[in-house]
This record gives C-alpha cells, sequence and structure tokens, in this order.
C-alpha cells in the first residue's frame, strides 16, 4: 500500500476490483470521475434505463450534473429525491422508493443508480434487491464514509423499529463511482466521521497505510486539484483495496469481515444511547470505539503498548474526532445502560462477548471469549476519568 500518491499529471482514474467471481465488479476513484457515468453505464448496459435514488441536500449539488452525463451518453432516466438522514432508512420511504421505481417501468436489465451517502446506498440497494425480484445497480457515493465503506460489500438495509439494518439483503452493486470531488461540499464534520473508518483500514490490518495517514492526514482533508494524484484519492483507494480483499475472502461476514467492526460493539452501543442522532455521527461513535478498543487492549488484556493506543487516540483526536465517552454532550450513558447495550449488539454467550482486539496497530483479530465483567470494568474506569 505504500505506493507513492501518483504525480499530478496521473490523473487516469484509480480501479479496484471486487473480486466475488460472477458478481465482481470495479470501484472507479479519482476526480471528476462522475462525468464518465454515463459512457460507463452505456458501455455496460447498452440501451438500459436507469432510476436514480438520491436525497434532498445531494439532488441540489450533484443531481444536475449526473442527469448532464447520463443524458450525454444516450442514456434514459428518471429519479426520485428522498429526505436527507437517517429516517429515511424507512418502510414508508422505502416503500415510495420502491413503487417509484416500478412506476418508472424499470424492468430486469435496467438499473438503480444509488447517489449519495450510506444512508442513500443502503436504501437504494434494498430496494434494488427487492424489487421485481432483484434489480442491477451502481452506486455513485458522495460521502466519505459512503466512498471508503457502505458502497463497497453489498449490504443493503433499512432501519427496524427494534433497531438499526435489521431488514436488509446482501446484494452487490455491478459498479461503484467515487468521485472525490463530490467531498468537496461535504460538511467537515462528516468528512471526519468518514476519516474514521478510513483510519480503521490501518488500525486493523495495515500499519503501513496507519503511518502513511499519520503523515498525510492534513492532505487528506484538503483533497488536491483537477489534475488529480491526490493524497485524498490515494487514501480513499487504498481503503476500498482493504475493504474489497476482506469483501472478497468472506461475502456474508462468517469470518473475517469481523474484523471491520473494529471499534463498533463500543461504537453501537453508544449510538444507540444518543438515538441514533445528530449528537453523535457513526463514524464519531466509532472513533470513541476504536479508542476504546485498544486502551482496551493494552490496559485489561494487556495485548497492546499503551503507548500504540496513545498513538491512536493521538491521531484520531489531531483529526478533529472524539476519542472519549466524556467526549459526547450531554453527558455520557451510565455503565448499566452501556452493557445492556452491548449485549444487544453483540449476544453475550455465558458472560462471554465476542470483541475485535489488537495486538497493535494494524494487527486485529476476532476474540470470542471477552469476559463481559472485565468490559464493565473497564467502562467504569473509563467513565470516572475526568
Ligand atoms: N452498507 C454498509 O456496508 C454500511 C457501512 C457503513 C455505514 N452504513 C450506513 O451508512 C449510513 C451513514 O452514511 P453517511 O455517513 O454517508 O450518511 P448520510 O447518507 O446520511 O449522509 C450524510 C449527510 O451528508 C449529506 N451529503 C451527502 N453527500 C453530500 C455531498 N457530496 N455534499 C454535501 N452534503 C452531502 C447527506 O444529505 C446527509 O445529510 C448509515 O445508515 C449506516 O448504517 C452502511
Ligand atoms: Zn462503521
Amino acid at each position: 500500500m505504500t505506493a507513492p500518491v501518483r504525480s499530478a499529471h496521473a490523473a487516469e482514474p484509480e480501479v479496484v476490483k471486487v473480486n466475488l467471481g460472477t458478481r465482481s465488479y470495479d470501484i472507479v476513484i479519482g476526480r471528476g470521475v462522475a462525468d464518465s457515468l454515463g459512457a460507463r453505464i452505456a458501455a455496460l448496459r447498452p440501451g438500459a434505463k436507469t432510476f436514480v435514488v438520491t436525497d434532498e441536500n445531494v439532488a441540489r449539488q450533484i443531481l444536475p450534473a449526473i442527469l448532464g452525463t447520463l443524458g450525454r451518453a444516450g442514456v434514459k432516466t428518471d429519479s426520485i429525491v428522498v429526505p436527507p438522514g437517517e429516517s429515511s432508512k424507512s418502510f414508508p420511504v422505502f416503500e415510495r422508493v420502491c413503487e417509484a421505481i416500478v412506476a418508472a417501468r424499470i424492468e430486469r436489465g435496467d438499473l438503480v443508480i444509488a447517489l449519495g451517502g450510506g444512508v442513500i446506498g443502503d436504501l437504494a440497494g434494498f430496494a434494488a434487491a427487492v424489487v421485481r425480484r432483484g434489480l442491477d445497480y451502481v452506486q455513485v457515493p458522495t460521502t466519505l464514509l459512503a466512498q471508503v465503506d457502505s458502497s463497497v460489500g453489498g449490504k443493503t438495509a433499512i432501519d427496524s423499529s427494534h433497531g438499526k439494518n435489521l431488514i436488509g439483503a446482501f446484494h452487490q452493486p455491478i459498479l461503484v463511482v467515487a468521485d472525490t470531488a463530490l467531498l468537496d461540499t461535504l460538511p467537515v464534520r462528516e468528512f471526519r466521521a468518514g476519516y474514521a473508518e478510513m483510519a480503521k483500514y490501518g488500525l486493523l490490518g495495515d500499519a503501513a497505510f496507519f503511518d502513511w495517514l499519520d503523515a498525510n492526514r492534513k492532505e487528506v482533508f484538503a483533497g488536491g486539484n483537477s489534475s488529480g494524484g491526490s493524497a485524498r484519492d490515494h487514501a480513499i483507494a487504498v481503503s476500498c483495496r482493504a475493504k474489497a480483499a476482506i469483501v472478497a475472502r468472506d461475502e456474508r461476514e462468517t469470518g473475517d469481515r469481523q474484523l471491520l467492526n473494529l471499534g463498533h460493539t463500543f461504537g453501537h452501543a453508544l449510538e444507540a444511547a444518543c438515538g441514533y442522532s445528530d449528537q453523535l455521527l457513526h463514524g464519531e461513535a466509532i472513533a470513541i470505539g476504536m479508542a476504546l478498543a485498544f486502551e482496551f487492549s493494552a490496559s485489561r488484556q494487556g495485548l497492546c503498548s499503551k503507548a500504540e493506543a496513545a498513538r491512536v487516540i493521538r491521531h484520531l483526536a489531531a483529526a478533529g474526532l472524539p476519542t472519549r465517552i466524556q467526549d459526547i454532550a450531554p453527558p455520557p450513558p451510565s455503565i448499566g445502560e452501556l452493557m445492556e447495550l452491548i449485549a444487544q449488539d453483540k449476544k453475550i454467550k455465558c458472560g462471554r462477548l465476542t470483541f475485535i482486539l489488537v495486538r497493535g496497530i494494524g494487527d486485529a483479530f476476532i476474540e470470542t471469549g471477552v469476559d463481559a465483567g472485565e468490559v464493565r470494568a473497564f467502562l467504569s474506569e473509563k467513565l470516572s476519568e475526568q
């Protein structure tokens, strides 16, 4: 992964392949690559109609350009715009999207296009999975989180009243087009939240990438220029390659794919405690979760050095991310509530929990026998810190 950032004249997009046999697909990454979306779709599926699903914010910023590229390539298209935010991953909005796809006479062989962040990717992907018993779809991720994580790997879902992402399907896209210039309009808080997932790939399996991020974080945030080859593009490509490799090994998360949940057991509990509101974005929860996973591995399990845990926390904090439960305002949840939420997220079997723990930066592993009492003691200690 330590390949140098491409030089200024290398404007060719980066293509990462997700190898899943007959369901393999390309992730095309670069500044301005969305301009080629129409031509790519026309080449991949000659004569296919498309149906774009997007949200109000993205419709304002990006939809006209997307309709433009499709139109120039002679690709017929219809679209639906839903409200932004997690509340669109609901049955009522899902129903509207499915009915709109049917009403637009999108048939087998045609394509759904998910244009937006993870919310739109999950919602449109799930609609594509079920309308007419399965339509192909293309992901055009517009948030950093979606470009490095949710648009790759085929997990699609809406939320249940019992919890997030409980109703869904595995349904791989046939193409992902990640235009890194689209991130220029993303609020910095959303960019940071995506950055937490990017750092995760270094922390879980690629120490050299983490070192590179440590040296180049500011350039990743700054983006790049129209000549391409920016640090941001490089970091997104490395992240996609990491996710693609794990998904290719374990598409349905029966093994290795669980490593992608580094920081997520603590993180999900904190998100749930905050009611999945803007109080704590997913990536922010994961930043705290990863900091806790490193500290837990260091102080309670003796697996990793305290210096490495401190380095991870310094890095995330320098990126503007929260790293302590106390960073959440208003005040953090009680220990009882947190333990209950952790137990709901990952069933406790005989007092044992499954956690992704670390031996150091870039060396995460799945531990199925974590003592729930140890976790409780650790969290109590963290909550009592000033
Ligand atoms: N399927 C998976 O593998 C997977 C993985 C991780 C997360 N997720 C899901 O992803 C969702 C979160 O995704 P997200 O963080 O992208 O949130 P999001 O889709 O809600 O987008 C965040 C906000 O940014 C706005 N936005 C999007 N693109 C923009 C742009 N280019 N410029 C300006 N504003 C823009 C959106 O309208 C929204 O308000 C959650 O529902 C989570 O469950 C899924
Ligand atoms: Zn995540």
